[in-house]
């Protein structure tokens, strides 16, 4: 079924995040697309949405399968007032709400690798890229750019990463409904920026290790051509995953691949 703009401005008139929405039938990518309206000035809380992306960008510089009609491509424009060394806080906060989101209509539980890929029974269903455009020691905008695979049949994904990529219709064995998980979404997102922004990081850091998959297994964390391995034991106040390596040292690490090597 195809979203309804009409629909979405009344749910979403009042929220923090979705008072203003650009709907696209296809773009190339809506994270590019709210790029440039941020650097045109977009209010913060703006988003875009389409049905389909004909180059859809993933973490890593990688690609995100977009076909039409079937799944969430949606960036938001996040105005926050904080040091660029905070942002993680963002992706993380992202994280959670869409993790949630997920959970409303789905069975299976929800997990949150970090940094903030969502996982159904081991395979990804969302994944969030964030990109940020700042000056001196100010972020001007963050757009948070999440993909979620929503109607797609397992059996629709490449090739490539059919064993690794599922969706909420393939783990729940049934159709639902964009138009009202992207409200929920919207909304879910609202309120946990406003908590981020009015009460600090720490609820948001709990509730997301309720959900997260990989604290206390033994880990690896990707990035270029480093490797770094230990026994993940959580995120930092900045959204860091804290890992402790084989002679206990303890590292923080804010970027990167994760995958479990050993669950605990
Ligand atoms: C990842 O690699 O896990 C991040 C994937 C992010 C995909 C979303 S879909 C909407 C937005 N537009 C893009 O081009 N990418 C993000």
């Amino acid at each position: 079924m195809e979203l309804c703009l009409q629909e979405l401005k009344k749910e979403l008139a009042e929220e923090i995040i979705g008072h203003s929405i650009h709907y696209y039938q296809e773009t190339g990518s809506t994270n590019d697309e709210a790029f440039r309206l941020g650097m045109e000035g977009a209010p913060e809380g703006t988003v875009v949405v389409a049905n389909s992306q004909s180059a859809g960008k993933g973490r890593l510089q990688r690609s995100w399968f977009s076909p039409p009609s079937s799944n969430i491509y949606t960036s938001v424009i996040l105005r926050p007032e904080c040091n660029p060394a905070d942002a993680p806080r963002i992706t993380i906060m992202a994280g959670l709400a869409a993790a949630q989101t997920i959970e409303t209509c789905c069975p299976r539980k929800a997990r949150i690798k970090w940094p903030n890929d969502i996982l159904l029974d081991g395979k990804k269903v969302c994944g969030i890229l964030a990109q940020m455009q700042s000056n001196d020691d100010k972020i001007d905008f963050v757009i948070l750019g999440i993909g979620i695979n929503v109607n797609i049949a397992a059996d629709e994904f490449p090739p490539e990463i059919r064993n690794i990529a599922t969706s909420i219709a393939a783990q729940s064995g049934g159709y639902h409904s964009r138009q009202d998980l992207l409200i929920t979404l919207y909304k879910n997102l609202s309120k946990w920026y406003k908590a981020l922004t009015s009460n600090g990081f720490e609820m948001i850091r709990e509730e997301w290790l309720k959900m997260a998959s990989l604290i206390g297994c033994e880990t690896q964390v990707k990035f270029g051509n480093e490797i770094i391995k230990g026994k993940a034991l959580g995120i930092d106040e900045r959204g860091a995953l804290v890992i402790s390596d084989s002679k206990g040292k303890v590292l923080k690490i804010l970027a990167g691949d994760a995958s479990i090597v050993k669950e605990n």
